[in-house]
């Protein structure tokens, strides 16, 4: 959370009833960093529709503010208007830059700043953030001549970054992290010299789609568009961009149709962008009654309307390798679905969870176990054998949004009333999550 709040927020979770409805998920996360940082440094104005009012893309547009980027207010359902600095117009800020909770911000910060020469910046974020790893943005950005300093050799935030005259270079990452990728096309921009990125698997893709929308001068490869080349000296022009609904958001709700008894749900106006459809896959694969209507394509990003309908006797699901990328943040929801359907569940491969807003594989472990769950952390996943009744329980988000939110679902289908501490955190990807649930809430038999 934005403000570093002492004051628990918790929430109580009445156990039982369905979910029933339509509801409109708030704006991609992903797409709105990147609509705002893109519309700062093009020219000319940027209008966004559906932008997600936040805590984390406000901490972006609040760093954009400080050097001189003009952005309206962020106002759930209000059109936001970006007026552009152009590629060397940010201006050395008089504050140190706060990314939050935020570690889009923060890497994507780290990419735009790098090449701008002479000026000098320092980051910072809440305590969450200070211990995430950022030395997977700050080395390959090294390659390129930045000048990256932080605690812990440069690896942990506050971070100080010197702008410096940058090269390009072909630099292979060693995770499939779009925000590790997205900062080396920031970079690039300014750089001299065309830069080609290689991830070891696809990420997600919203960079490649907007930067080129503006006009980048950038080009997918290699198999599975694994492959990035992107040359400088394209002037990026301000773009009209609307912002589809978060699928990650409504992972929670996809989950909980399938799994609550007697819900149906249509979730409209969902981003189907195939790097990020992961947890539809694996819901197919569970056998869930879902369908995907209305398909559309919105700005440049594929978009439908989801329809799902509880199903008893769901199966099982293992996943690991390529499609966890595709299903990153959706893992702790996975794991709440796993519990509800009968036999033994592994998500394997999936160490990055370790290094998100908390460990998200221990903290899952340790929460859902509270409710009675058979799940066994592994250095790289986690193993649950489903198909138990859980309890009622004072459940802890430990300061993580998607923690909150799999919580939140779970405790719907507990044998009794649920609490969850700092249910707040949901505030920084979905504001209105809670009041969202009570509206779908129906307690007919
Ligand atoms: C994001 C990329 C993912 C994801 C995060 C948002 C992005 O992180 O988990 O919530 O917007 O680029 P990694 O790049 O570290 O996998």
């Amino acid at each position: 959370m934005n403000q570093e709040s002492t004051i628990p927020n918790s929430i109580e979770i009445q156990a039982g009833g369905s979910l029933v409805g339509k509801v409109r998920v708030p704006g991609d996360k992903s797409i709105s960093h990147r609509a705002l940082l893109f519309g700062a440094i093009a020219e000319g104005k940027t209008t966004v529709e559906g932008l997600l009012p936040a805590d984390d893309p406000i901490s972006t547009a609040s760093c954009l503010r400080s050097m001189g980027v003009e952005i309206s207010p962020i106002i759930k359902g209000d059109k936001i208007e970006i007026t552009g600095v152009g590629l060397d117009g940010l201006k050395e800020p008089e504050e140190i830059l706060n990314c939050g909770n935020s570690g889009t911000t923060m890497r994507l910060m780290l990419g735009l700043l790098v090449g701008r020469k002479g000026r000098h910046f320092v980051l910072t974020g809440d305590q969450s953030l200070r211990s995430r790893p950022m030395q997977r943005v700050g080395q390959p950005l090294k390659l390129m001549g930045a000048k990256v300093n932080g605690r812990s050799n440069g690896n942990l935030a506050p971070l100080s970054v010197i702008g410096a005259k940058l090269h390009g270079a072909v630099i292979g990452t060693p995770v499939a992290s779009a925000q590790v990728k997205s900062a080396i096309l920031l970079a690039a921009l300014t750089a001299e010299g065309s830069t080609t990125v290689i991830e070891p698997a696809h990420s997600r893709d919203h960079s490649e789609r907007m930067l080129k929308a503006f006009g980048a001068n950038l080009q997918v490869g290699g198999e599975m568009g694994r492959h990035i080349h992107i040359s400088p000296g394209a002037t990026l022009k301000g773009q009209s961009i609307t912002v589809p609904g978060d699928i990650s958001s409504a992972a929670f709700w996809l989950v909980a149709g399938a799994i609550v008894p007697g819900s149906e749900i249509t979730v409209e106006n969902v981003g189907l962008n195939p790097t990020r459809t992961g947890v539809i896959e694996v819901l197919n694969d569970m056998g869930a009654n879902l369908e995907i209507i209305n398909q559309r394509s919105v700005a440049g990003e594929p978009v439908g309307d989801i329809y799902v309908k509880h199903i008893k006797s769901l199966k099982p699901f293992k996943i690991n390798g390529d499609i966890i990328p595709r299903l990153i943040d959706e893992v702790p929801i996975l794991s709440v679905a796993a519990c509800f359907c009968e036999g033994k569940s592994e998500i394997s491969g999936a160490n990055e969870l370790r290094v998100k807003e908390t460990d998200r594989l221990k903290v899952m472990a340790r929460q859902l176990t509270l409710m009675g769950a058979k799940i066994e952390e592994k250095h790289d996943g986690l193993i649950i054998n489903g198909g138990y009744l859980l309890n009622g329980s004072t459940l802890d988000s430990e300061t993580d949004h998607r923690v909150a939110m799999s919580l939140g679902v779970a405790s719907i289908l507990a044998k009794s009333d649920s609490v969850i501490k700092r249910a707040n955190a949901a505030a920084v990807s979905y504001p209105n999550f809670w009041e969202d649930l009570n509206k779908l809430r129906n307690w007919r038999e």
